[in-house]
């Protein structure tokens, strides 16, 4: 590679690199559910080492968007892009190589089985699992530390949020798609969630979240989107958003504490 950086002056960055940069990136992505349009061409980008909210109403498009990003959904068309190279029809659990990890909606983790062997589900794809990783996670979320041989369907339901992060995390992520981590909790635990994600992003993990507590969400992230019935209806920087009245009116109707 010791030549290229010599051939500066070539012309401008070729179109299929995209935006600039760019961790993910989707275009103009299309995706049914039979003949239900959920997406209707949503474009979006993500920059390395950003926080992005996904924001909108019931409905609007949030989770097929992380689900078409991750590859548990095939859009109808469109492209996704990892650091410009395509990754559209590639199956989730070969994303998981080229570094996504998505912790669902409800946070699905194995009920039946013990805090750590989720933690160990989570690491199974890497080839060369890290313990370093089991370590970072448990001082991320000394509580699964302390709740290791626990069995997860007998955790909090902050703990099992926690635990469906950790266990994403064991995959070593560069991008983590995060699907409402704070749904169904208790102010403080959503506060403390928000403040791991904030850690988690300080130490290198970009974030693109799909949150209702929109007044979290954009106080964590650097930028946001709007989406509305599958198609984006605003973009902006997290603090334009946050004093949009438009976006006060429709998502932060509660007063922001
Ligand atoms: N499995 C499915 N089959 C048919 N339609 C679906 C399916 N999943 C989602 N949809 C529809 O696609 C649209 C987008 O759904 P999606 O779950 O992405 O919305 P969302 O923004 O995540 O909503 P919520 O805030 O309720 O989680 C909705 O109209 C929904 O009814
Ligand atoms: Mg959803």
């Amino acid at each position: 590679m010791s030549g290229v950086g010599l051939e500066k002056d070539t012309g401008p960055a070729p179109e299929a690199a995209g935006a600039a940069g760019a961790l993910l990136e989707l275009r103009d992505l299309h995706v049914c559910y039979g003949a239900i349009e959920a997406l209707k061409g949503i474009s979006l980008t993500v920059a390395e080492g950003e926080v992005v909210a996904l924001l909108g109403a019931n409905g609007a498009g949030k989770s097929t968007t992380l689900k078409a990003a991750s590859g548990m959904l095939a859009p109808r068309t469109g492209e996704v892009l990892l650091r410009g190279e395509r990754v559209d029809g590639i199956k989730s659990h070969e994303l998981v190589h080229f570094g996504i990890g998505h912790v669902p909606e409800g946070r699905r983790v194995f009920a039946r089985m013990s805090v750590l062997e989720n933690l160990r589900m989570g690491a199974y794809r890497l080839r060369r699992p890290d313990p370093d990783d089991l370590d970072r996670v448990f001082s991320l979320f000394p509580v699964l530390a302390r709740r290791r041989k626990q069995v997860s369907g007998t955790l909090s339901g902050g703990e099992q949020q926690m635990l469906a992060i950790g266990r994403a995390l064991m995959g070593k992520p560069e991008l983590l798609l995060l699907d409402e981590p704070s749904m169904g909790l208790a102010p403080l635990i959503v506060r403390q969630i928000f403040e791991i994600l904030k850690e988690i992003n300080a130490q290198g993990t970009t974030l693109l979240l799909v949150e209702q507590n929109a007044s979290q969400a954009l106080r964590l992230a650097d930028r946001g989107y709007v989406l509305e019935t599958g198609t984006v209806v605003m973009a902006d920087a997290a603090p334009a958003l946050l004093s949009d009245p438009r976006i006060r009116a429709a998502y932060l109707g509660e007063v922001p504490e």
